[in-house]
This record gives C-alpha cells, sequence and structure tokens, in this order.
C-alpha cells in the first residue's frame, strides 16, 4: 500500500515536471513559409485570410496550393507562381492601406481594419485589369 501511494505521488509529480517544461517552451510555429503574413499568425486567422483570398479572386487554394492528393496538401511550398504573386499583392494591399489610408493594421494580424482589400479590386474575379474605360452610356 505505502509504495503505493509513493509510485502516485512520484508519477504525479513527474506529470507537473512535465507540464511545466512544456508551458515553458516558446509556441512553436504552426507554419513553415510565412514570408508577408505575420509569422505568429493564429490558425484561425490564417483561414480567415485565406478564406478571403479565395472568395475575393473567385478561385479555391489549388489555385495558390499544390495539392498532392485528395487529402493531402503541400501548403508550404512556392511551386505555383500564382503564391508568389499573391505575395506581391498582400504587400500592395498593405502599402496602400498604411500610405493612403492611414491604416496602422496589416493583413493577417488579429481584427485588421483594412480599407483596400482584394475583394476591392478583384470582385470575385482572379484578373480585374480593364484594358479601358467603358464608354460613357448616351442619355438619350
Ligand atoms: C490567391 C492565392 C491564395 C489562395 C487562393 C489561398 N492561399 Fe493560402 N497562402 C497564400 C500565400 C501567398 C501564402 C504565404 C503567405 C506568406 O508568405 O506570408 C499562403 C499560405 C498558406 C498557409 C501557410 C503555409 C505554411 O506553412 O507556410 C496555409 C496553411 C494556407 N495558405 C492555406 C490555404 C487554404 C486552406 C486555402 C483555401 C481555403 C488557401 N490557402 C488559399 C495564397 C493563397
Ligand atoms: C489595387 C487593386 C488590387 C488589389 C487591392 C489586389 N489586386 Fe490582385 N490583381 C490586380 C490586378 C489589376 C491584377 C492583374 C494583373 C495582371 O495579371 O496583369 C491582379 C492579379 C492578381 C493575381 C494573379 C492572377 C493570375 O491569374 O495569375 C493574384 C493571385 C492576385 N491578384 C491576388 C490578390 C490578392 C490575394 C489580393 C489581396 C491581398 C489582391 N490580389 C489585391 C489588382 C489588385
Amino acid at each position: 500500500m505505502k509504495s503505493n501511494r509513493k509510485i502516485v505521488v512520484i508519477a504525479t509529480l513527474s506529470l507537473f515536471v512535465v507540464i511545466g517544461i512544456a508551458a515553458s517552451r516558446p509556441p512553436e510555429e504552426k507554419f513553415k513559409n510565412l514570408k508577408v503574413l505575420p509569422r505568429s499568425i493564429s490558425e484561425q486567422t490564417i483561414e480567415k485570410v485565406m478564406e478571403e483570398f479565395s472568395k475575393s479572386l473567385g478561385v479555391d487554394c489549388k489555385f495558390c496550393h499544390v495539392q498532392i492528393d485528395s487529402t493531402n496538401w503541400d501548403m508550404a511550398s512556392d511551386q505555383k507562381p500564382e503564391k508568389s504573386v499573391a505575395r506581391k499583392m498582400i504587400k500592395m494591399s498593405n502599402k496602400i492601406n498604411k500610405d493612403f489610408f492611414k491604416a496602422k493594421t496589416k493583413y493577417g494580424e488579429e481584427n485588421a481594419v483594412l480599407e483596400i482589400r482584394c475583394m476591392t479590386c478583384h470582385r470575385g474575379e482572379p484578373h480585374p485589369e480593364i484594358q479601358q474605360v467603358p464608354e460613357e452610356k448616351s442619355n438619350q
């Protein structure tokens, strides 16, 4: 009985030690290849941002990301040129917001307030560029 209790006490103490070590370690970075978004971004926020990108361009994840098979993805890969363009677009949007709208937050920050977003230009299209301003409609 007595030695049993000793084992329980030792086991409990070692559990506290293990928990203590785990808690004092810096949080592991969840994402491997972030160059523009904050590296400390939470899973919830990156999900929100990626949903926004997809909806704004009217595409799904594989427009920018490599799908390995029906269930596996390599989100960290930079193989798709669209992902590199998207990085430039994030930087551009952050810069427009900061320089022209005095925004204090950037894409990927918690509760970011942004005047210009992907949707402002893209409106559900991957290619929002227009070559010519449409002719004015006549008022007759
Ligand atoms: C328009 C392009 C685009 C679309 C669409 C897109 N992403 Fe991304 N995604 C990016 C870019 C760009 C990065 C890297 C950002 C950086 O470098 O900071 C990224 C990074 C990620 C990462 C982090 C990978 C790592 O480990 O570094 C995840 C996870 C991710 N995206 C998930 C998704 C999911 C899920 C979808 C679909 C709902 C999606 N993305 C749609 C452009 C896109
Ligand atoms: C100020 C307007 C504007 C904003 C804001 C903007 N884009 Fe774009 N984007 C464009 C234009 C214009 C093009 C077409 C350029 C070209 O291909 O000549 C484009 C092209 C792209 C492409 C390339 C599409 C392809 O088929 O290769 C991607 C990817 C993209 N944008 C992602 C984004 C994302 C993600 C955001 C938000 C972070 C964003 N854009 C914000 C104007 C904008």
